[in-house]
């Protein structure tokens, strides 16, 4: 039994699993999302974005972006002039989220189809990095692996949450 419950537990760390649960997820994800919160889901992420103190002209990563549910509460105060860099693995949730940009005419959001661990953004080039309800899909060295990545992604002295 405590086999079993080890390789369950293993396996809701695997890359491969994750992002298989979060393609076929996204067809309902943030329909069950809303509904499961009992529509909080929405409330909690504007609470989480505004703590981030953001300016006009800021470039913010959105790592785990899922369908960019947290994209316009930071595109309230990062105006035209800013960017979003939102990065997913999951083919299903960024098609969506490419449907999102396009409701919200983002041309300020660049949308990348990338392992966390593995991205293409830059060193040093982000103020600031955001991530709503991801990382509890990441083992303990895992997480140590994305603050590596966190922190060599983010400008010097500027903010994760
Ligand atoms: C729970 S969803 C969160 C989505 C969104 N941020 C929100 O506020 O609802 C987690 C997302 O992380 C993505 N993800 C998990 N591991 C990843 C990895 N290693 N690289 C890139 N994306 C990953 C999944 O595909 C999924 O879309």
């Amino acid at each position: 039994m405590e086999e079993y419950n080890q390789s369950v537990d293993n396996r809701i760390y695997d890359t491969a699993f994750v992002k298989n649960l979060f393609n076929d997820m996204s067809k309902t994800y943030d329909r069950v999302n809303y509904i499961t919160s009992f529509g909080f889901s929405k409330r909690w992420r504007k609470q989480f974005v505004n703590e981030v103190t953001l300016s006009e002209g800021d470039v913010v990563a959105d790592i785990l972006t899922g369908m960019g549910e947290c994209w316009e509460f930071s595109l309230n105060q990062i105006g035209q002039t800013g960017k979003i860099i939102a990065l997913d693995f999951s083919e299903g949730m960024i098609q969506h989220a490419k449907a999102r940009k396009d409701k919200l005419r983002g041309e300020n959001i660049q949308i990348l189809c990338e392992d966390v661990f593995n991205s293409s953004i830059s060193d040093s080039s982000v103020n600031a990095v955001i991530c709503g309800f991801g990382i509890k899909t990441f083992s303990n060295q895992q997480l140590q692996k994305l603050s590596i990545e966190i922190n060599r992604i983010l400008k010097p002295g500027d903010i994760f949450l």
